[in-house]
């Protein structure tokens, strides 16, 4: 069985950034090969590990209910959705990329989202560590668009605000159907002593679970400014060395909990 990862938060919080960080992390430990879903109808996950996206599994949906009647002929429906699907997959050495793209809108996709599921399920078996981007909102999650979370990280930046917005996420995810399998906040992009008590004082208020913190990194600044791949940043990089303490921390975690 593979272990999804998953990351929430508010809107500019990091979230993408922390998923590259992820991937990076488990690539190196050589858990490869990794499957990074973007489930954020923004699509930035793909600019952060530096790929590009040809088409979305909501591409893929939206073109079957439009050209339901045209199918190539002697080709079924769950043939093609398989076949549009593995088109739209990036796939490199380390890692594999599917993005989600908008969720749907009205209209029957019972049948659609059937096959979809089943197809993820399938994929997702084939990859020990699945690394999910998410939006605020986290649509794909609480439509059940996507498999049980192993771990979800809710990513939150200093202020009370992000924090509180935090433990809304958590308090969500409680009343959702999907299981998920352990919570942890991770504090990102502070900048001093003050700021990090500050947040810490309202996690604990909120009843947050610190998982650990990532300082304000300049030279990952500098990557996103460049528009360089945050896959390549350097072992050193304060980010990297603050994201792969709390990943230690999580897939110890996971791996504890079989
Ligand atoms: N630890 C950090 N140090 C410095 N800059 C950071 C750090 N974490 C994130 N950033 C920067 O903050 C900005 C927002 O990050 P990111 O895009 O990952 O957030 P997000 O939560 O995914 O946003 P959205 O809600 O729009 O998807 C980016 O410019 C990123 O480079
Ligand atoms: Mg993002």
């Amino acid at each position: 069985m593979s272990d999804l990862i998953a990351v929430a938060g508010k809107g500019g919080v990091g979230k993408t950034t922390f998923c590259a960080l992820t991937v990076r992390y488990l690539i190196k430990k050589g858990l490869r090969p990794v499957l990074a879903i973007d489930a954020d109808a923004n699509l930035n996950f793909n600019e952060v590990l530096g790929v590009e996206i040809k088409q979305t599994v909501g591409g893929v949906r939206d073109d079957l209910l439009k050209n339901m009647g045209m199918l190539p002929a002697g080709m079924s429906k769950d043939a093609w959705i398989e076949m549009q699907l593995q088109e739209s997959m990036v796939e490199t050495k380390d890692y594999d990329l599917v993005a989600m793209g908008k969720p749907e809108g009205t209209g029957c996709y019972c049948y659609v989202n059937s096959v979809l599921q089943r197809y993820m399920e399938i994929l997702q078996n084939n990859y020990p560590y699945i690394v999910m981007d998410n939006e605020a909102g986290m649509e794909h999650i609480s439509r059940g668009t996507t498999n049980d979370v192993s771990y979800l990280l809710i990513v939150s930046d200093a202020s009370p605000r992000g924090v509180r917005t935090a433990a809304r996420i958590r308090d969500l995810v409680n009343e959702l159907s999907v299981k998920v399998g352990g919570m942890g906040l991770v504090l990102n992009r502070l900048l001093n002593e003050e700021m990090t008590e500050a947040a810490l004082a309202e996690a604990k208020k909120r009843e947050l679970e610190l998982i650990g913190v990532i300082p304000a990194d300049d030279l990952l600044l500098k990557y996103d400014m460049k528009d360089r791949a945050l896959l390549e940043l350097p072992d050193d990089s304060i980010a990297v060395k603050a994201a792969s303490k709390i990943l230690d921390e999580v897939t110890g975690k996971l791996a504890k909990a079989g």
